[in-house]
């Protein structure tokens, strides 16, 4: 997906872009190309590891600039560069390949490595949450993040086992779900209960919901802002602020007159989200479930 995020950012040489979720720097890498020496990317990762092979990889590159932060505070960034407005912003969701890879990181259910889940490796972890939270939160957590339908088994089953000794590692951790479910036949049995612990940790939705109106608001008018998603909860959120967005009005259907001066903001690129292909998926099996839409500011 990475080409079409590219490809529909609509590069203009000089323009000013930021991509939201630096990670190992492949969307930079590939805006940059498009960029002649009068553009400019600014590149953001909330995770030290992310910013740290950045820095090292984009190191002779002069039309980057690279922040360690959470892309909630993009304005704050702009107004230190004293910049108004941009003409495109990317968002790739979710972790990277080295967060799931790096087991001490602790986000796979594959690898034994303390619960941790942070991409920003400070505040609560996983830990915190699995042991420390009230069963009925807990499970509400695992539904709520994870449209996991066995999350109330799944919490009283953590909660029992925590009363004997903390629970301390992933492989603890993913045993314990696997044993309080029926027999599962598609997936891993803990995907969706550590997704919806990842999400927590990392307060992902909120961060998004926050982020997306701060960024529409930041492009300039043909400015585009292309978001790419590897969950439904995350999709859902995205497709529903767009459609927010490209409304005229939002008062009542029942109204007389409309009262609510709410105007279209930007044009829906893409009615459908796009996927990616079959040889993409082959290759880049995490491709299967990402969803990428675009919209340009008015
Ligand atoms: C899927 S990866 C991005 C991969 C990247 N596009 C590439 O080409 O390598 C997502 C990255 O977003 C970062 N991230 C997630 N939430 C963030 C937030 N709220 N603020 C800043 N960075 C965030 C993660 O730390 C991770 O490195």
């Amino acid at each position: 997906m990475l080409n079409e995020t590219i490809n529909f950012l609509n590069i203009k040489s000089n323009g000013v872009y930021i991509d939201a979720t630096l990670g190992g720097g492949g969307l930079s890498e590939n805006i940059l190309k498009k960029l002649d020496n009068n553009g400019k990317l600014i590149s953001i990762d909330i995770d030290q590891d992310a910013i740290d092979y950045c820095k090292k990889k984009f190191e002779n590159e002069k039309k980057i600039q690279i922040f360690k932060c959470n892309f909630i505070e993009i304005p704050k960034v702009l107004k230190e560069l004293k910049i108004n407005k941009v003409d495109g912003i990317c968002m790739d969701l979710g972790v990277s390949s080295h967060q799931i890879d790096c087991a001490k990181r602790g986000f796979s259910y594959i690898h034994d490595a303390p619960l941790d889940m942070r991409m920003s490796q400070s505040g609560k972890s996983a830990y915190d949450i699995i042991n420390f939270t009230e069963e009925s939160k807990l499970s509400n957590i695992i539904w709520k993040f994870g449209e996991e339908k066995f999350s109330k088994l799944i919490a009283k089953s953590i909660c029992q086992k925590r009363k004997i000794k903390k629970i301390e590692t992933t492989l603890e951790l993913a045993k314990i779900i696997q044993n309080a479910i029926p027999k599962h036949f598609a997936g891993h049995p803990a995907k969706k209960t550590f997704q919806a612990i990842r999400i927590s940790v990392n307060n992902e939705l909120e961060n998004l919901d926050i982020s997306l109106d701060n960024c529409i608001k930041l492009l300039n008018s043909g400015g585009r802002l292309a978001v790419l998603s590897f969950h439904s909860l995350e999709d859902r959120i995205v497709k529903q602020k767009m459609k927010f967005w490209e409304k005229t009005c939002i008062c009542p259907p029942n109204a007389p007159l409309c009262t609510c001066s709410k105007k279209k903001e930007i044009i829906i690129i893409n009615k459908k989200a796009i996927t990616a292909n079959g040889n993409e998926v082959e290759n880049n099996p995490r491709s299967k479930s990402a969803k990428l839409r675009i919209c340009e500011k008015i």
